[in-house]
């Protein structure tokens, strides 16, 4: 590590063929939402398992009750620590029409790359496959192995599975339970451009949807209007029963009940972090904000408080023009999400019971459950992390929680029995699940320096720190 103008040139000279993989994997849509894409998850899952064998690792394509999970490891010396990498590779969505480029071409635009998942998680997963590259050139005294899951969009409903598979092995087939040290994920945002962030911890997330019906058929609005009752109308009620949208504050009965205040030490962090609200607003295009004293009780509102939120009311006419029907069927797609100490279980229970107390014949179903996540601050991996960052960034990194989910990092601390630390690569202004997503090769080389800086810090660690 010594010789940095050399790394930089070496990570510089391998930009095309980046490039050519990144391409490679973003044009394969791997929409995990969407049950007819099996054929380019299966795709993917190979693409990927070539990239592991091509930096020399044994490969496992685990199968699971869903999508595959691609297993890589690369394992040097029993004696050397031994460091996971999660990153994903399935996408959300995306409709074509609303974007400026094809969402699943690789577009280049200078040093910008434009298409579904090149941020959100393709871009980072390959940024540190190639930061293992190098620390493995630099004979690193480290074991790397690779998590790269193809669920991760859909709240990881077969990771759990998958994982015990691998962590159990198969002694027909030779091959070793999986074990780790400490894993790494790629997975999370800046708090902007030149702001790195190192999150300790993630929300939770609790989806579901509400379904009223109220008649057979959509009817007439002059013969019937009056006297039928308005699906779409009453969910909105239900809706503002449920929380104020000004101000986002939650109505329902218990909702804020476990909700665990950040410690005035959180607090220091965040304020520390570099966060502000008029640089998040033009990343994100918003034009404007909820009310707030100031930029920290923005931060706390998204990463240390719950939220409700309404992604989609469907029901009656959206084509041209107005429709004087009354609709007969609406639903509402709905989600909180979480912090520490609440739980999904719990949380569900609740808002149904409230729905269920205001609209009998609502229908609440349940979708997806994350818990959300809470490391302690500190220990000698996020120190490990935060000095690659410094050395490779230049800027002291801030340590916050992330707004967002992960389904996955529960679990492999849980079945890893090993501490999991955020090394993330993404900028708000690269557009996680927004149109025009994109990644940048400043992200990209410098997180491959990152990376191979952080495995040589965990060598440095020894086996057990
Ligand atoms: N990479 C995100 C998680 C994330 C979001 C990290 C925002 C940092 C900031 C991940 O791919 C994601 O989008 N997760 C989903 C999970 C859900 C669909 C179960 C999320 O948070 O909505
Ligand atoms: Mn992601
Ligand atoms: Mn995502």
């Amino acid at each position: 590590m010594d010789d940095v103008p050399r790394l930089r040139e070496r990570i510089a000279g391998w930009r095309p063929e980046f490039e050519q993989k990144l391409a490679a994997l973003v044009e394969l849509p791997t929409v995990s939402m969407d049950p007819a894409r099996r054929p380019q998850m299966d795709a993917c899952a190979d693409l990927a398992a070539s990239y592991l064998r091509e930096l020399g690792a044994e490969v496992d394509r685990v199968t699971t009750g869903g999508f595959p999970l691609v297993v890589g490891r690369i394992m040097r010396d029993p004696s050397f620590p031994t460091v996971t990498v999660y990153n994903h590779l399935d996408v959300q969505p995306a409709d074509p029409a609303e974007w400026k480029t094809p969402p699943f071409s690789f577009t280049r635009d200078g040093d910008r790359w434009i298409g579904r998942g090149t941020t959100d998680d393709k871009g980072p997963a390959l940024s540190a496959l190639y930061g293992a590259r190098l620390a493995l050139e630099q004979n690193v005294r480290a074991n790397i192995q690779f998590l790269w899951e193809l669920e991760e969009e859909i709240g990881s409903p077969h990771f759990e599975d998958g994982l015990a598979a691998a962590v159990a092995g198969d002694k027909a087939a030779g091959r070793a339970g999986l074990g780790t040290d400490s894993v790494v994920v790629s997975d999370t945002i800046w708090i902007a451009a030149g702001r790195p962030a190192i999150p300790y911890g993630l929300r939770g997330l609790m989806g579901f949807t509400v379904t009223l019906q109220t008649g057979a058929k959509d009817v007439h609005s002059g013969t019937t209007g009056g006297a039928a009752r308005n699906p779409i109308g009453e969910l909105a009620a239900l809706i503002a029963d449920c929380y104020d949208a000004r101000t986002g504050r939650v109505k329902i009965p218990g909702f804020y009940d476990d909700v665990r205040k950040p410690t005035a030490e959180e607090r220091r962090g965040y304020a520390r972090a570099g966060f502000s609200s008029k640089r998040f607003k033009a990343a994100h295009e918003l034009s404007s904000l909820r009310p707030a004293k100031n930029d920290l009780e923005l931060m706390e509102a998204i990463m240390a408080r719950p939220t409700f939120e309404v992604h989609g009311l469907v029901g009656g006419y959206s084509g041209p023009g107005i429709k004087t029907i009354v609709p007969h069927r609406a639903e509402a797609k709905l989600s909180t999400r979480l912090v520490p100490d609440q739980s999904p279980a719990k949380t569900f229970k609740l808002v149904k019971k409230f729905i269920k107390s205001r609209c009998p014949q609502a229908v609440v179903t349940h979708e997806a459950s994350l818990a959300p996540y809470l490391a302690p601050l500190g220990g000698p991996y996020n120190a490990a992390a935060a000095a690659a960052m410094r050395e490779t960034f230049g800027k002291e990194p801030g340590f916050t929680r992330e707004g967002g989910s992960i389904g996955a990092v529960l679990t492999m601390k849980r079945l890893l029995g090993a501490p999991v630390i955020f090394l993330g690569l993404s900028l708000p202004e690269h557009g996680y699940h927004a149109v025009n997503e994109n990644f940048d090769w400043g992200q990209a080389s410098g997180g491959m320096e990152l990376f191979c800086r952080y495995f040589h810090k965990i060598a440095d660690l020894g086996g057990k720190p």
